[in-house]
C-alpha cells in the first residue's frame, strides 16, 4: 500500500533511539523528510532524509527551538510525533518522591508534549497533518513503581485526546499509540527500568530480558519490535486513514487486557 507520505514532512521528538528512530527511519524510507530531536544528536547519513537537531525538549524553550529549526529546514510540518517520554525512576516509595521527581516526569512526559504541539501547531493546521502521540499503557494501568511516569502519561493522553476533537472539524487528525513492553534500550540499558526491576528482585539484567514476557504477563509471549509500533504510526501519519481521530491503540501483546 502506498501511504503517500513521498514528499511529506516530519518531526519526530527522541528520534536518536528507539521507537522514536524507527518511526523516523520508517518515515524517511517512505520517502518524507524527517527533524529528529534528542540531547545528544545522532548524526544520520546524508541523503538519509533524516536531519538530526539537539535540544532538550524538557525546557520551557526546547520545544520552539525545534519547531523554529523544523521550519527552516522543511518548510513545514505535515507530522509531528511526540514521542519523547519518561522522567527519573523513584528508588524510593510515595511520601519519598519529592517534587522535583514529580517535576521531571511532568517536563520530559507532558510539558514536553503541550509544548512542542504548541509551537508546531499552525503548520499542522495549515497542512491539515496529523499528531502521534507515543504514549503507554501505564496510563491506564498505574504501576507503583513509576508513580510521576504513570500519571504524565495519562495527563498526556487526556491532553492528545482533547486536542483530537478540538481540531478534527479543521482536518488535523490526533492519535495516540500505547505501548507495552517494547524492546528497546529503556529495557536493555543499564540505569534503565529493566535494571531498576533486575535490581529490585535482586536477578541479572539478561535475565529479566529473557523472562520479561512471564514478568509482565504478556499473553502473546513475546515484547514488542521497535518496527511493530513504527508500522502503526506511518499508517496514522499518513492519508490513509482519513477518519481515524481521537483513537489510542494499545500495542502490548493483550498484556493489559488480559489483566481486566
Ligand atoms: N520501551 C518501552 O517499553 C515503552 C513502553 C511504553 C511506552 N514507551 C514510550 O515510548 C517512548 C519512547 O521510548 P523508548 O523506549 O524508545 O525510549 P529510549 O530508547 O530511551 O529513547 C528515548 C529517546 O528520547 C530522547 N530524549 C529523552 N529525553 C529527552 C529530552 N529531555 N529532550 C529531547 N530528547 C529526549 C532520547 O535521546 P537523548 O537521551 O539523547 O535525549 C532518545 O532519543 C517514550 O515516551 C516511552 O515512555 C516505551
Amino acid at each position: 500500500m502506498d501511504l503517500h507520505l513521498t514528499g511529506k514532512t516530519a518531526v519526530v521528538t527522541g528520534g536518536s533511539r528507539g521507537i522514536g528512530l524507527a518511526i523516523a527511519r520508517g518515515l524517511a524510507d517512505e520517502g518524507a523528510r524527517v527533524v529528529c530531536a534528542a540531547r545528544t544528536a545522532v548524526p544520520a547519513p546524508k541523503n538519509s532524509g533524516i536531519i538530526a537537531l539537539e535540544v532538550d525538549l524538557s525546557t520551557p524553550e526546547g520545544p520552539q527551538q525545534l519547531a523554529d529549526y523544523a521550519l527552516e529546514q522543511l518548510g513545514g510540518i505535515d507530522v509531528l510525533v511526540n514521542n519523547v517520554g519518561g522522567g527519573t525512576i523513584p528508588d524510593q516509595p510515595f511520601p519519598k518522591i519529592d517534587d522535583e521527581l514529580w517535576y521531571d516526569a511532568l517536563k520530559v512526559t507532558f510539558l514536553s508534549t503541550v509544548r512542542t504541539t504548541r509551537a508546531t501547531l499552525p503548520s499542522l493546521l495549515a497542512r491539515r497533518g496529523s499528531i502521534i502521540h507515543i504514549g503507554s499503557v501505564a496510563a491506564h494501568t498505574p504501576d507503583t513503581g513509576h508513580m510521576p511516569y504513570s500519571a504524565a502519561k495519562s495527563a498526556a493522553r487526556n491532553f492528545t485526546a482533547a486536542l483530537a476533537k478540538q481540531y478534527a472539524g479543521q482536518g488535523l487528525r490526533v492519535n495516540t499509540i500505547a505501548p507495552g513492553v517494547v524492546n528497546t534500550g529503556l529495557w536493555t540499558s543499564p540505569d534503565g527500568a529493566g535494571d531498576k526491576l533486575a535490581k529490585d528482585l535482586g536477578i541479572p539484567l539478561a535475565e529479566i530480558i529473557k523472562e520479561m514476557p512471564k514478568l509482565a504477563g504478556i499473553p502473546t509471549g513475546r515484547v514488542t519490535e521497535q518496527g511493530e509500533v513504527a508500522a502503526l504510526a506511518l499508517l496514522l501519519a499518513s492519508d490513509r486513514v482519513p477518519n481515524v481521530t481521537g483513537a489510542e491503540f494499545i500495542v502490548d501483546g493483550a498484556m493489559t487486557s488480559a489483566r481486566t
